[in-house]
């Protein structure tokens, strides 16, 4: 009988080699969702693994004024698109398979990166991501799960959690999917009218603006939120409604400061729809 004493041997004893690589998903797929699928796909390649995704529109998520109730359920053309990308399983459970009784136990990000930015205008939000991607791990009980980079946040709680409760599980980052003009794919493009749309890659030129002053310095704190303030405004003058334009640390997105690496995060609304995007300084 094997006697265990660390816990990377106990993980080597216990994975059996076929955990399949995962890709959690609120459908209405787009290229950023087939490209992390392509990611999973070639990180499962090496050692046979499967891909597997989720199609999910998770409630625990959104406040009560958001778009849960139009979040756009395509559920028929993302299977199709999913078999296409080369996803070998899709698990799309309906909310009573997923959460058959109230679910009372949460998984609670610290507030320090959940409840800043996102967390910030939208409370409760991470709680409810980290609560389903913990259900959906337990479900899958995947080797790796891939997540997109657009969500860079998000992104971080997650690799938080997987640390923090030492899953074996290891966390890839997809890069953002943009359309030819900058604008980073989103299945809420689709509330976009003509007009909006032809303005949403502003934000992410907001950002470029935003990176490029700041590497050009001095990287100071006051100097930064001098920066943020004519970022936030110059959108505002073009008709956005900006919740943040912020210069945040990559590793913890507390306020930047020097040469640590940085990336620039924003939030805006265009009309009735919020748009996020980031960029790596
Ligand atoms: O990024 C998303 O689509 C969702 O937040 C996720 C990770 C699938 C959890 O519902």
């Amino acid at each position: 009988m094997p006697l265990l004493g660390t816990l990377p041997a106990l993980r080597a004893a216990l994975a059996g080699p076929l955990r399949p690589v995962f890709v959690p998903t609120m459908g209405n797929l787009h290229e950023g969702h087939l490209a992390l699928i392509r990611q999973a796909r070639e990180a499962a390649a090496d050692q046979g693994r499967a891909v597997v995704a989720s199609i999910f529109v998770n409630r625990l998520q959104f406040g009560p004024n958001e778009d849960f109730d139009r979040y756009p359920r395509t559920l028929e053309r993302d299977v199709e698109l999913l078999a296409g990308a080369g996803c070998d399983l899709v698990f799309a459970p309906d909310e009573a398979a997923l959460y058959p009784e109230p679910q009372v136990y949460t998984v609670q990000p610290p507030a320090a990166l959940a409840d800043i930015l996102e967390g910030a205008f939208r409370p409760g939000f991470f709680t409810g991501v980290a609560t389903v991607v913990m259900k959906l791990f337990q479900c899958v009980q995947p080797h790796a799960a891939v997540f997109g980079q657009k969500d860079y946040q998000q992104l971080r709680v997650l690799q938080g959690l997987v640390r923090q409760f030492a899953l074996p599980i290891e966390v890839l980052a997809g890069p953002t999917v943009r359309a030819a003009d900058g604008l980073a794919l989103s299945s809420r493009n689709g509330y976009l009218d003509e007009a909006e749309r032809a303005e949403a890659p502003q934000l992410q030129a907001a950002l470029q603006a935003l990176a490029a002053a700041w590497r050009a310095g001095p990287r100071t704190a006051a100097h930064r939120e001098q920066l943020e303030a004519e970022a936030a405004a110059a959108l505002r003058a073009r008709g956005w409604q900006p919740d943040y334009l912020s210069l945040r640390r990559r590793e913890d997105l507390q306020p930047v400061e020097g040469d640590t690496p940085a990336v620039a995060l924003a939030a805006a609304r265009l009309g009735r729809t919020r748009l996020i995007d980031n960029l790596e300084v």
